[in-house]
């Protein structure tokens, strides 16, 4: 994940970017992802966390949950990410909130908003947070099927508007796939209508219900024309809306480069990659599943290096750190690609992939070798109502 306005110029996320660095520099984790529960009221066709109406027969207890709540302060984490399955399914959610708030941690809910109605709302507000991310695949009846529950579309787009009336921000997130493809700049258009502070945008992920739906990915052409989309509407300004991009950090030296060669100056950004990667596995990010386990990247659920049940906060967080300490291989390494430090490539995918977290990223759109597996791009996408869509960018 990389906050593309945030890390170039000054964008929304620029205040708890610099927190993240800052902790990332002394060693301490940037930032928390934790599933609270593996537990949800949809059947997302696409979930990586194959969440279904169970939780984990292990999961943390709530008093486990509260007491991680206190270890995270006394690390001093700046922000938890508090996820799932749907986290506002777990019946001591709002008691976790509050520990949260208590322990000075900055809390961003991760949500398919479902919960959420005028009243939830004010009291998320009233309970610190600042940010929600919730989902959205495109228009209501493809969303709808897509979640596997009719009316989903209708509650998300209800829910957003309550958080804005109570000054929440609200991250519009996608899944890119060939299937949400001929919607995402229709999404994009929708963020910036219903007043979202930010997109997000996650290359598809090929575990849980997507295994083996590698074919499912769209090519690097169709990310590319995606990413020159966002180059415009940095460099356009009326536009303020902020963009993260997840599982293909390739896209962000690309970005870099679309600067450079329109003369903006991207030395900042480049600086700050080089404490955090635009992949920001071994860089102080945790993730926490709802077991307790500590992993270094949420996409990899199964990528685990000891459990919070057993380990110190500080013991989790430099296990994390030392992956950091080995290089890239393949097309990733330093001796192949000029980006190695500052970009990375996917580790999730590299797992994924070959067992060997620190493999290639066969998805880079910056380089795309031989050797991709990514299937050939279909003919270019003109959204209707988006500014643009033509490959190139409106620049
Ligand atoms: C696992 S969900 C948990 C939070 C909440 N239930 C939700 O859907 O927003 C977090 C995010 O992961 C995304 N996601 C699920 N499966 C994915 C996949 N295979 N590839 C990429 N993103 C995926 C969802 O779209 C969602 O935005
Ligand atoms: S993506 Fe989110 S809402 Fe959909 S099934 Fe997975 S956890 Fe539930
Ligand atoms: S080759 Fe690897 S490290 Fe270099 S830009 Fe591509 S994904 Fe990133």
């Amino acid at each position: 994940m990389a906050h593309v306005r945030s890390l170039f110029f000054d964008g929304p996320l620029a205040e708890v970017e610099n927190k993240a660095l800052r902790s990332a520099q002394l060693g301490r984790p940037s930032d928390v992802i934790w599933n609270i529960t593996n537990r949800c009221n949809l059947l997302c066709d696409h979930c990586y966390m194959a969440a279904d109406g169970h939780a984990k027969p292990d999961q943390l207890s709530d008093d486990e949950t509260i007491d991680l709540v206190r270890r995270m302060g006394d690390a001093g984490v700046p922000v938890v990410f508090l996820s799932g399955g749907e986290p506002m399914m777990r019946p001591n959610f709002w008691e976790i909130l509050a520990e949260v708030n208590a322990q000075g941690v900055r809390p961003t809910i991760s949500t398919n908003c479902t919960m959420i109605d005028a009243e939830a709302a004010k009291r998320l507000a009233s309970y610190g947070v600042r940010w929600i991310a919730t989902s959205m695949y495109g228009p209501a009846e493809f969303h709808d099927a897509m979640v596997g529950v009719p009316g989903t579309h209708a509650r998300v787009v209800t829910a957003i508007k309550a958080l804005r009336a109570e000054g929440v921000g609200v991250v519009l997130k996608t899944a890119l796939s060939n299937g949400t493809w001929p919607y995402i700049f229709d999404i994009i258009g929708m963020a910036k209508e219903l007043d979202c502070g930010l997109v997000y945008i996650c290359d598809l992920i090929t575990s849980g219900r997507s295994e083996g739906e590698d074919d499912s990915r769209v090519s690097v052409g169709q990310w590319r024309e995606l990413a020159d989309f966002v180059v415009s509407d940095m460099l356009d300004p009326d536009v303020t809306l902020e963009y993260d991009i997840g599982a293909i950090p390739s896209v962000i030296p690309y970005i870099a480069e679309q600067f450079i060669a329109r003369g903006v100056d991207v030395s900042k950004g480049l600086e700050r990659l080089k404490i955090m990667s635009a992949c920001p596995v071994g860089k102080g990010h945790m993730n926490i599943n709802s077991e307790g386990g500590i992993m270094p990247c949420q996409f990899a659920q199964d990528w685990v290096v000891g459990n919070i049940r057993d380990m110190s906060f500080p013991e989790a967080t430099q296990a994390l750190y030392q992956i950091d300490l080995q290089e890239s291989e393949g097309q990733c390494a330093p001796e192949a690609c000029e980006y190695s430090r500052i970009c990375r490539g996917c580790r999730a995918k590299a797992w994924q992939r070959t067992g060997d977290y620190m493999a290639e990223d066969v998805t880079c759109i910056l380089h795309p070798g031989e050797q991709r597996t990514i299937p050939a791009a279909p003919s270019a996408h003109a959204a209707p109502g988006s500014p643009c869509a033509v490959p190139g960018g409106c620049g």
